[in-house]
């Protein structure tokens, strides 16, 4: 499917794509509309004026416009990259069977949502299913498995990433609810052991900086049928793409999945710390990062521009 896509589209015109990118920053450049995630302290402290757009094409072409250079935590968006990881070393199976690829219609750190099938029924995009996803990477122990999570970020990036640490502790300090959800997935044996060494690695990974260029890169390498634009290196099979694109669709924009594809078409990421990625498959990768976030947890200059640029560029697949 990843080949058969990647021959019919085709990245679009540089102009095009200038005069739509320049647009969308220009016109939500002086929204404020949401408010900076506050349940971990440090992402308050987050200037809500940081607003940044890139666009890579599978032809490894760079647009940008406003702040690309600033990082944000990575947050949710990690969740893809672990999960992908997870299905390069185990294959697709494993995360079909656990935690699953089905949407909870719950908010992402329900615990309503786990108890419902006893852990089951779950998806890598929530907060159960990414622990549980996060305590399948292999490895012996902790620096080993974090090694390889960061290492793998890296890889779609195109650049060595670090934690922000001033987040990671202060999510670390204030995540018992992660905590219980870990323990929970543990009792039910969705966890298979160490539930607490699992929640603190994906907290750490949730603690990654990243820019929007960074993070559009990593789209444009799951658009480009795994193979960074800008490195060339695979660093996903092709054959696995279409899977980690399927659970981005069905559940990247949490509660907000479904309008968000009956808008774009667009497997998308969002994160807390402000940023979203998203996937034309065959044609570019996208991303832009705004702290300031909806009721369902999602930056809204965000989902504007990138609905407005992809559009403006036939951006959807279907
Ligand atoms: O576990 C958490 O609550 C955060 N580290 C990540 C949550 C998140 O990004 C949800 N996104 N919209």
């Amino acid at each position: 499917l990843a080949a058969a896509v990647q021959v019919s589209a085709a990245p679009p015109e540089p102009q095009a794509v200038e005069t739509a990118v320049n647009a969308a920053y220009e016109k939500y450049r002086t929204l404020h509309e949401g408010k900076n995630a506050d349940y971990i302290p440090a992402l308050a402290q987050v200037d809500p004026e940081l607003y940044g757009i890139a666009l890579v094409t599978v032809d490894g072409k760079v647009y940008t416009a406003g702040d690309i250079r600033s990082e944000v935590s990575i947050q949710s968006i990690s969740k893809v990259f672990t999960m992908a990881k997870v299905i390069e070393e185990s294959g697709p199976q494993a995360i079909f069977n656990n935690p699953g690829v089905d949407a909870t219609g719950q908010v992402f750190n329900s615990i309503v949502a786990i108890e419902q099938y006893k852990g089951a029924e779950m998806n890598a995009m929530v907060n159960p299913g990414a622990i549980t996803a996060t305590s399948m990477v292999g490895g012996t122990n902790y620096d080993e498995i974090w090694g390889r999570i960061l290492d793998y970020y890296g890889e779609f990036a195109g650049r060595k990433l670090a934690v922000l640490e001033d987040v990671y502790q202060s999510e670390a300090a204030t995540n018992q609810r992660n905590q219980a959800i870990g323990r929970l997935m543990y009792a039910y044996g969705r966890i298979k052991d160490n539930p607490d060494r699992a929640t603190d690695i994906y907290t750490r990974q949730c603690a990654v900086g990243v820019n929007a260029r960074d993070l559009a890169t990593m789209a444009a390498t799951l658009a480009n049928g795994g193979r960074n634009p800008l490195t060339g290196r695979q660093v996903l099979k092709p054959d696995y793409v279409p899977e980690v694109l399927a659970v981005m669709a069905t559940a990247g924009l949490y509660d907000d999945s479904g309008k968000w594809l009956y808008l774009t078409g667009l497997p998308a990421k969002s994160g807390v710390g402000g940023g979203i990625l998203a996937v034309s498959p065959g044609k570019f990768g996208i991303a832009v990062i705004s702290p300031p976030l909806d009721a369902a947890g999602n930056s809204v200059r965000a989902q504007k521009a990138i609905a407005d640029i992809s559009n403006a560029l036939d951006g959807n697949p279907y």
